[in-house]
């Protein structure tokens, strides 16, 4: 599903940034773009790091 639609962002992007470390909404601006034009998605985009994270937290802790 898209989740900004100005720079062709899905979920699965956002969950895949956060895989590869993005922990916060600069990283996901800084790697994929996300909210830097219109910015309507931002208040998606967060939510689904904030899942992405909390889903993830056990696996992070074990990696690193
Ligand atoms: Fe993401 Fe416009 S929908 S910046």
């Amino acid at each position: 599903m898209y989740i900004c639609i100005c720079k062709a962002i899905t979920d699965s992007a956002i969950r895949e940034a956060v895989c590869q470390g993005a922990c916060c909404m600069r990283d996901l601006k800084t790697c994929l773009g996300v909210g830097t034009q219109c910015g309507k998605c931002a208040c998606h985009a967060r939510e689904i790091l904030n899942e992405t994270l909390a889903e993830s937290r056990q696996d992070c802790i074990i990696s690193h």
